[in-house]
């Protein structure tokens, strides 16, 4: 579970069951979720729930942030940090609202996220698994300053894993 973080533009607060549509509007659309959008309310609502659940028995500082515009409750995305599935570490990742792409949102908020997890030693390296036919996020992590690490065939697509130490910056 993480706390509110502010950074120039954007606040990045902890989900509420209330968020549920607004949630659905990342994770329903499918040029957003590209791999396998939940287009059904419904669905989402169920997987919704338990996220919010998990939230609730991850460590501090672990679990994932809705980003709104500064001092607005209008969520344009999401900045998760959860165990990574093929590595034996915590993985940062990234999902936006289609009309919100394009302004940098993502690097800032994911930038806040990996500095307070370094600064309250959360973690010691950070991993991003990234897809090569994803050419916006593949910048986010060059920017970011992380490393690529090796590539590999990730739920059927290649992908790269990257990672970023603490000590890096
Ligand atoms: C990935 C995503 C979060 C990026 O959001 P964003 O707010 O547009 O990201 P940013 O603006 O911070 O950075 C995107 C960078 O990619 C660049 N970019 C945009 N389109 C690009 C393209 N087609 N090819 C290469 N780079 C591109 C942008 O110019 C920007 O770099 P810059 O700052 O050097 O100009 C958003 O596109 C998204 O939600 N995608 C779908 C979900 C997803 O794929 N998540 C990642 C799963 S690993």
């Amino acid at each position: 579970m993480q706390d509110v973080l502010q950074t120039e533009r954007l606040t990045l607060r902890p989900f509420r069951p209330e968020d549920v549509e607004a949630f659905h509007a990342i994770w329903g659309d499918p040029e957003v979720i590209w791999w396998g959008a939940n287009e059904s309310l419904a669905v989402t609502r169920e997987g919704f729930e338990r996220l919010l659940a998990r939230h609730e028995a991850w460590p501090p500082g672990i679990g994932w942030l809705a980003v709104c515009p500064r001092g607005e409750d209008d969520i344009l995305g999401d900045i998760l940090l959860q165990p990574a599935p093929f590595v034996d570490g915590i993985e940062i990742g990234w999902h936006f609202r289609r009309d919100a792409w394009g302004r940098g949102y993502a690097t800032e908020a994911a930038r806040a996220v990996l500095q307070r997890a370094f600064a309250e030693r959360v973690v010691e390296r950070l991993y991003a698994i990234v897809a090569l036919q994803n050419p916006r996020s593949l910048r986010i992590v060059e920017k970011l300053g992380f490393s690529a690490v090796e590539d590999r065939e990730y739920a059927g697509l290649p992908h790269r894993l990257f990672a970023l130490d603490r000590t890096a910056g």
